[in-house]
């Protein structure tokens, strides 16, 4: 049978972890593949850098070996675009940029087969390339788009097509996983955490992506799209990060028997998805509150079948890669049996604050008598129905405590601060922290 030819368009930390299971399992791979799959070309700015950094051989980078200036790129990026011996091609550049955009397009119109980790692009651009793909009998791989090596995708898009997914929640970003891992584990401070995250190869070319739940938010717009028929606009769905997350959190967190991890969450409730990312305190016996490190674990829950965990290395170059690598032994063998059209519903997308959880609120008050009684009647006025008050710190000028709820909304919650800021002006020091409680 014809060689499957692939070209890497980037050869930074995922793209050279593929380019050395390729090398390193060869033989292997067209096994798997039923027929021999051969990487032939590779392009990336800095070829010399990547050979030595990563043993791979420099002749298959294009342009000689020598560094490339981006126009040089270019040209060699449409050589392999026309070129018939390149039957796949592998983005791991990353972005969302409109040259990349157009490139990821014309190789699908070359009737190239895509196999991508940009969720970035996917979630914020993906509608046309998913169309693109489809009007071009191509196949879009992009298992590695969302939690690494996870095999998330292939288990919602063959896994579960006899059932419905309902719910979904999960880690989906290593490096915050990490960061929070660190602080609550180790009392590693924040910055340290990240700098460690950094160098170990989780973060993002742009780390605030990564604290900021942008991209854990990508991912989770991913599987939306994939689990729910629904095409989201990136922008309208609610990303919080870790960002504000401080060690007094975890210790309170801690405290009621919870971890606080960054949640991605969607619900599909009577036509409409809820939908958000943000730091929540998960309760111990959640499976999710002992996921530590860069390790990430999706909760999927079914009509039919009910509850389902998938866990493993969600960030990490040779991690990735080997995802990018089994959609691309998986399309060498049976090309595009994988179709990508996921039949899109017309749902509402609501941020999930808009429906109810049970709260942690942390106040930080005036140290003087009667403030837990203030503070905890305008709680009930709201119709907030109090599960635990804890005991209060005394530990600076002021006292804090924290007070978790029975399931409310954020929207009683925030009433109930506006009473308490009306009633009695300088009796809040800092804004109250809501935190929602996944059981
Ligand atoms: N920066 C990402 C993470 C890598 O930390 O999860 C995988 O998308």
């Amino acid at each position: 049978m014809k060689t499957f030819g692939i070209a890497i368009l980037g050869c930074g930390t995922v793209g050279s972890g593929v380019a050395k299971i390729l090398l390193d399992m060869g033989s292997v791979l067209s096994e798997r593949s039923a027929r021999p799959i051969e990487l032939r070309k590779i392009v990336d700015l800095s070829p010399k850098k990547s050979s030595e950094k990563n043993n791979i051989p420099l002749d298959l980078f294009c342009g000689g070996g020598k560094d490339l200036t981006p126009d040089e790129a270019s040209g060699y990026i449409s050589e392999i675009i026309s070129d018939k011996d390149v039957d796949l091609v592998v983005e791991t550049i990353g972005g969302t940029g409109d040259y990349l955009f157009s490139v990821i397009l014309d190789a699908m119109k070359a009737k190239k087969h895509v196999v991508t980790a940009n969720k970035a692009m996917l979630a914020e651009r993906g509608s046309a390339i998913y169309q693109t793909a489809q009007e071009n009998g191509v196949t879009l791989g992009y298992e590695a788009s969302v939690c690494g090596a996870v095999p998330i995708i292939k288990a919602i898009r063959e896994g579960f097509t006899g059932d419905e997914v309902q719910e979904i929640s999960g880690i989906m970003n290593g490096t915050s996983n990490y960061i929070l891992s660190k602080m609550e584990l180790e009392g590693t401070d924040f910055k340290s955490a990240l700098k460690m995250a950094q160098k170990a190869g989780y973060a993002e070319a742009d780390p605030t992506l990564d604290i900021s739940g942008g991209d854990a938010g990508h991912k989770l717009a991913i599987l939306i799209r994939l689990a729910f028929g629904k095409e989201i606009e990136y922008k309208n769905l609610r990303k919080e990060g870790i960002q504000d997350i401080e060690r007094e959190d975890i210790e309170l967190a801690n405290e009621m028997d919870c971890s606080i991890k960054l949640i991605c969450y969607a619900r599909k409730v009577e036509g409409r998805i809820a939908a958000s990312v943000k730091p929540m305190m998960v309760k111990r016996n959640n499976l999710l509150s002992k996921v530590h490190g860069a390790t990430n674990c999706v909760e999927v829950i079914n009509k039919y079948s009910g509850r389902h965990y998938f866990m493993g290395a969600g960030a990490g170059g040779p991690e990735t890669a080997s995802s990018i690598v089994a959609d691309i032994v998986f399309t060498a063998r049976y090309g595009t049996v994988v179709d990508n059209s996921t039949p899109l519903r017309q749902l509402e997308l609501v941020d999930a604050d808009q429906f109810e959880f049970p709260y942690n609120i942390t106040f930080s008050t005036a140290d003087r008598p009667g403030v837990t009684g203030l503070v905890t009647t305008a709680i009930g006025a709201q119709k907030i129905n109090i599960d635990t008050v804890s005991h209060n710190r005394h530990n600076r000028k002021e006292a804090v405590f924290s007070v978790a709820t029975m399931p409310c909304t954020m929207q009683q919650i925030k009433d109930a601060v506006a009473t308490i800021r009306k009633d009695s002006p300088e009796l809040l020091t800092e804004e109250p922290k809501a935190i929602p409680i996944l059981q």
